[in-house]
């Protein structure tokens, strides 16, 4: 049943990442999403969805078509343990509540920089002990970086 769903999406093609790694996860857009909310009701960090999304949703996330179906996490590379972003977080916080080391932290969410001054509020990250997420696209270029214009930094005053 759920594969007839699947085979009648058009452009499947989508659904697979560079590495030829299949879809996990599919999630269908509803009306008033918004990029990080999809991710924090999912359990899929901010940069994850980005990069799995790189040629469907844009940076701005402003071109979500209610009804499509995205994916959101690919084989092997599928983070699920993640955490939303609060005012006054730090990653050495994160990082240190969730028992990860930095290097793992850092690699699992390649979107911030050293020293965490674009984490935002809303943010959603990845927290898993291991090094799962997928890697950069091949453009190069770190989707997710920047902090988005509706959106406060965790630590607004730095
Ligand atoms: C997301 O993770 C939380 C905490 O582990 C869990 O309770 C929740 O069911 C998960 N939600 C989804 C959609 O996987
Ligand atoms: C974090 O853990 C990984 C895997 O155990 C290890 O390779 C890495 O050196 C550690 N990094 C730090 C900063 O301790």
């Amino acid at each position: 049943m759920l594969l007839a769903v699947f085979l009648a999406v058009p452009f499947l093609v989508q659904f697979v990442s560079a590495q030829g790694s299949a879809c996990t996860r599919y999630y269908t857009v509803q009306p008033g999403d918004i990029c990080d909310k999809i991710s924090a009701q999912n359990n899929v960090s901010t940069y994850q969805l980005a990069v799995v999304n790189d040629n469907i949703i844009d940076p701005e996330c402003d071109n979500l078509n209610p009804g499509s179906s995205i994916c959101l996490g690919w084989t092997g590379e599928d983070c699920s343990t993640t955490y939303v972003v609060q005012l006054d977080d730090t990653c050495d916080d994160i990082a240190y509540a969730y028992n990860i080391n930095e290097t793992i932290f850092w690699d699992n969410n390649p979107q911030l920089n050293q020293d965490c001054t674009n984490l935002y509020v809303g943010e959603v990250v990845c927290t898993a002990p291991t090094v799962i997420v997928p890697p950069l696209p091949a453009s190069g270029t770190v989707p997710a970086s920047q902090i988005p214009a509706t959106a406060t930094p965790a630590l607004p005053y730095c």
